[in-house]
């Protein structure tokens, strides 16, 4: 795929070849920084975030300024741009794809990412779009998943958590659905579990979707253990929002496979213990580092850079 001025709104976007291409760009960069510190040091980035974010934006700037190129950011844009004072979201971004090449957008409305493709004039980057997807994020997971194992084909993911509202967990759904023979065993509350249609949707693409009762029983020959937390602040008044739901517990440890390895999008709560840190098998800090080279490599993509 010719990435050049190209949105990236959902992962539904991407062939596998442009995912693996992509990933094997952020390798080179990840082994190589230097070689790379001026690719980018005619473009400008603006991030606009209308919703909290710390490791998305930091990561995007960090990957721009590692490509040496330059950033404007409007980190509390629902605060503190003109949306406070009634400006939609399309005039909002014809007025930045006027000062910047590339936009990394954040916003609480599914869909918006999309409505600001349409509108834009520059590569529009979806870093979140409330419920909706998260590509980036499940590129820097599927980085870190094929780093461990090497390759996606034929793995068994285990994902616990609010699967509902978690926008990471549809992305990567969809991502893995690319691959061949993949199982996602999914553990969630009532009320909790995939949307429906995504579901479907997967499933159709050819994933093996394998909802199961414990965690115990869905990380048994497990490859990846992917925890997401309850996204409070999304959740329709009627769902349970206490504290405690579901954790990360010690047997569920001892029944995940030595060879797994244990991810988060971060940021955790109470459904990843701290103690947790301590295994070997966790790799969610350097899953979260990994994303400034995914980010990299999507930054040099959309914006034509030749490697
Ligand atoms: C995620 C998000 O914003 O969807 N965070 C992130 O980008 N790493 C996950 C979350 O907030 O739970």
């Amino acid at each position: 795929m010719n990435w050049k001025g190209q949105s990236l709104v959902s992962v539904q976007e991407l062939s596998r070849s442009d995912i693996e291409a992509l990933l094997d760009t952020a390798a080179l960069m990840q082994e190589d920084p230097p070689a790379y510190a001026s690719l980018l040091s005619r473009s400008i980035l603006a991030t606009l975030f209308f919703e909290p974010s710390t490791r998305t934006r930091l990561s995007f700037e960090s990957a721009m300024a590692r490509l040496g190129g330059h950033i404007i950011s409007a980190p509390n844009a629902s605060e503190m741009s003109s949306a406070v004072k009634g400006e939609t979201l399309a005039d909002t971004i014809r007025m930045v794809s006027g000062y910047a090449d590339v936009i990394a957008l954040r916003h609480p409305r599914a869909g918006a990412s999309a409505e600001a493709a349409e509108v834009s004039t520059v590569p529009v980057l979806n870093a979140g779009d409330g419920t909706g997807e998260h590509p980036t994020q499940a590129l820097l997971d599927a980085y870190a998943i094929r780093r461990q194992h090497g390759s996606l084909d034929g793995l068994t993911v285990a994902a616990l958590g609010d699967l509902a509202y978690g926008r990471t967990i549809h992305s990567l759904s969809l991502l893995l659905a690319k691959y061949q023979g993949v199982t996602l065993r999914t553990v969630a509350p009532r009320g909790l579990e995939l949307p429906k249609d995504l579901a479907a949707e997967v499933r159709r693409l050819g994933l093996r979707l394998e909802p199961a009762d414990t965690l115990v029983d869905a990380v048994a020959d497990s490859d990846v253990l992917y925890v997401t937390r309850l996204q409070k602040e999304r959740l329709p008044a009627h769902l349970p929002r206490a504290p405690g739901l579901y954790a990360v517990d010690r047997a569920a440890l001892d029944a995940l496979p030595r060879h797994a390895i244990i991810l988060h999008p971060l940021p955790r709560v109470d459904e990843l213990p701290i103690w947790v840190d301590a295994d070997p098998r966790a790799r969610y800090i350097e899953q979260a580092h990994g994303g400034v080279y995914v980010r990299m490599a999507c930054l040099a993509a959309v914006l034509g850079a030749s490697l």
